[in-house]
Formats: C-alpha cells, sequence, structure tokens
C-alpha cells in the first residue's frame, strides 16, 4: 500500500458521493486522516463508516453544512479551524449544475453560491490553519465546462443569463450549463489568485478537470440536461478514474511546489484563455469578496 499520506490531515467537500467519495476512500487507504464535510447525515454517516473501514486505526472526522449557504460555510470552517491546528491539504470538490435559475437565502444565484462562494469562503476560514501547517496544499475540482463561456461582471448572479433566445440556448446547451461553466471559470481564476496570494507561504493551489464521469452530478438537475446527463453518463469515466488527478494533486511529491495551474489527467494543461487572465482573477476575488463581506 502506498502510504505517502501518513499523518497527513486532508479537509474534503463533496465526499458522499462520487469522484470526492473515491479521493476521499483512496486518500485514507493511503494514511490519510480525512475531515469530510458533508450535507446529509444518513449519506455522511455512510461515507464515514466507509472510510473508518478503510483505516480503522486514523479517527476520521465530519462536519456537516449546506455549503450553499454563506453563514454554513463560515460557520463549518470556523468550526473545523477551531478543532484543528494542523491542516495538510484541503479539497473544494462539492459541486452541482442546475437546470433552473434558483437563488439561496443570501440571495445569491445557487450554482454560483455551492460552486464557486464555498470554495472561497472555505479556503479564507481555513487559510491560516493551511499557512501554518506548510508545506500545505489547496485543491479545486473545476471543469472543462469552463472553455465554453466567458464571465460577466455585471451578471456574476445570472439573471440574463437564464434569458435569451432559444437559439443561444441551443448553442449552450442550456443556460444550466452555460450558468455551470461560469461558475467552473470562476474555479479556475480563484485557484490563479489564491495562488499569487499564497507565494512565499509554502501553501500551493491548484485546480484539475476531472474528465466527463459516471456519478450522481446531473441526476438531480431537472429538465433537459438530466436527460443529457443520463444518456451521456453510458460513455462516461469511472469514478475510480475520475478520482486520479484529484489523489495526485492532494499526494503527489511531484507537485509539492507547483501552483496556480490547472490539471487534467495529471497533467498541468493551458485552461481556456480567459481563465488565464489575472486582471479578471484579481477583480473575481474582490467582487466575491464584497458578497462575503469580507474585507478584500
Ligand atoms: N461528473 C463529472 O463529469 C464532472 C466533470 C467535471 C467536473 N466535475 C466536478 O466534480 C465535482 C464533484 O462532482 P461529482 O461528479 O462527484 O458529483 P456528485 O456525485 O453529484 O457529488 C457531488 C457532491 O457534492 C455534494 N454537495 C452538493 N450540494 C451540496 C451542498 N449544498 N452542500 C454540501 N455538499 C453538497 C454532494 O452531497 P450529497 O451526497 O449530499 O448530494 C456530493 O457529495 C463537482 O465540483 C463537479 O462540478 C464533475
Amino acid at each position: 500500500m502506498n502510504e505517502n499520506m501518513k499523518g497527513k490531515v486532508v479537509v474534503i467537500t463533496g465526499a458522499t458521493s462520487g469522484i470526492g467519495q473515491v479521493a476521499a476512500e483512496n486518500l485514507a487507504s493511503m494514511g490519510a486522516r480525512m475531515i469530510q464535510i458533508a450535507r446529509d447525515r444518513g449519506r455522511g454517516q455512510e461515507a464515514l463508516k466507509r472510510l473508518c473501514e478503510r483505516a480503522p486505526d486514523v479517527a476520521h472526522g465530519i462536519y456537516y453544512a449546506d455549503l450553499s449557504r454563506l453563514s454554513e460555510m463560515k460557520r463549518v470552517a470556523s468550526e473545523i479551524a477551531e478543532a484543528e491546528p494542523h491542516i495538510d491539504v484541503l479539497i473544494n470538490n462539492a459541486g452541482a449544475v442546475f437546470g433552473f435559475r434558483q437563488l439561496t437565502e443570501d440571495g445569491l444565484e445557487y450554482t454560483f453560491a455551492l460552486n464557486h462562494m464555498a470554495y472561497f469562503v472555505l479556503t479564507d476560514g481555513l487559510r491560516e490553519r493551511l499557512v501554518a501547517s506548510a508545506p500545505a496544499r489547496v485543491v479545486n475540482t473545476a471543469s472543462d465546462a469552463h472553455e465554453a463561456v466567458t464571465l460577466d461582471f455585471n451578471d456574476l448572479q445570472s439573471a440574463e443569463a437564464y434569458r435569451g433566445s432559444f437559439l443561444k440556448w441551443l448553442r449552450y446547451g442550456g443556460a444550466g450549463l452555460k450558468v455551470y461553466g461560469r461558475s467552473k471559470l470562476c474555479n479556475i481564476l480563484f485557484t490563479r489568485e489564491l495562488a499569487r496570494r499564497l507565494a512565499g507561504t509554502g501553501v500551493t493551489a491548484n485546480c484539475l478537470h476531472p474528465g466527463f464521469v459516471a456519478t450522481r452530478f446531473g441526476d438531480q438537475t431537472g429538465g433537459l440536461i438530466s436527460f443529457f446527463f443520463r444518456f451521456a453518463k453510458r460513455f462516461a469515466l469511472s469514478p475510480q478514474q475520475g478520482a486520479e488527478t484529484l489523489v495526485y494533486l492532494a499526494s503527489s511529491p511531484e507537485v509539492a511546489t507547483v501552483t496556480g495551474q490547472y490539471f487534467y489527467k495529471c497533467h498541468s494543461i493551458k485552461p481556456s484563455r480567459e481563465a488565464q487572465d489575472d486582471a479578471m482573477a484579481r477583480r473575481l476575488w474582490a467582487e466575491t469578496a464584497r458578497l462575503v463581506h469580507l474585507e478584500d
């Protein structure tokens, strides 16, 4: 057994299912102590049980939070920061796609809140712990869905994106996919700016595209997108294959000092031109900090 994560503490979101579940189990098998953030107690306890079966001698932990709500993101980050003096790796992975526009209790568009804001708020809340634990890593699950879209700072909450003509809708394969793609573009821009801000601290930040993976992703989306996902998953990678790059970025000595990069199949590749725009990354950071009521 590869035990190069023995004694390391890994915080992970979205590990009750799919890519995150497999990554958490593999990292536990490599000796890591896993601290999960889940929203559903039933699925959370099942996931914890599986981890304990993999590594019975390790005290894995679990916290509960709905990562679409700002108050929950902040609460769970501060609870973990309080309880865990040492964190080696933070994996921001929980995410979803939605067929229709919904607002969270904070008035944020749901995809933006869950897929982008939660990465930002959790990382901000655990930043001090990561820096104090350096060398440490932040790994963000992004997607190649970012390639088809651009970011509209006048419409970050996607009020306009869900309107538009039928032709525009067809071109993007549905407004939900477009809004999802934008949230994943945010993940890459966030990673880029985070890496810049963490320079010299010994904490790296990288993101990845896992490939198209047959998980629960898209199942509860509703409308035509659900139908599309159900059909397309017949040709998708397994969750085991989809978790490979995530596990690699969290654990491999090969990438111990690599930062600010976007990975696919365990290799650094170039994301879209817009995803490499440092001015845009800085602007997104400032806008997000404003929405979270944090100092930039
Ligand atoms: N599957 C793909 O083809 C693909 C491709 C590119 C990128 N990705 C990205 O990979 C990541 C993982 O997706 P997956 O494919 O593994 O999907 P999945 O099987 O649906 O898993 C999603 C995970 O996110 C959690 N989650 C969803 N909403 C949440 C909330 N409000 N609060 C807390 N946790 C929440 C889910 O918890 P529950 O168990 O409670 O639902 C689950 O653990 C996502 O960021 C996704 O964008 C996936």
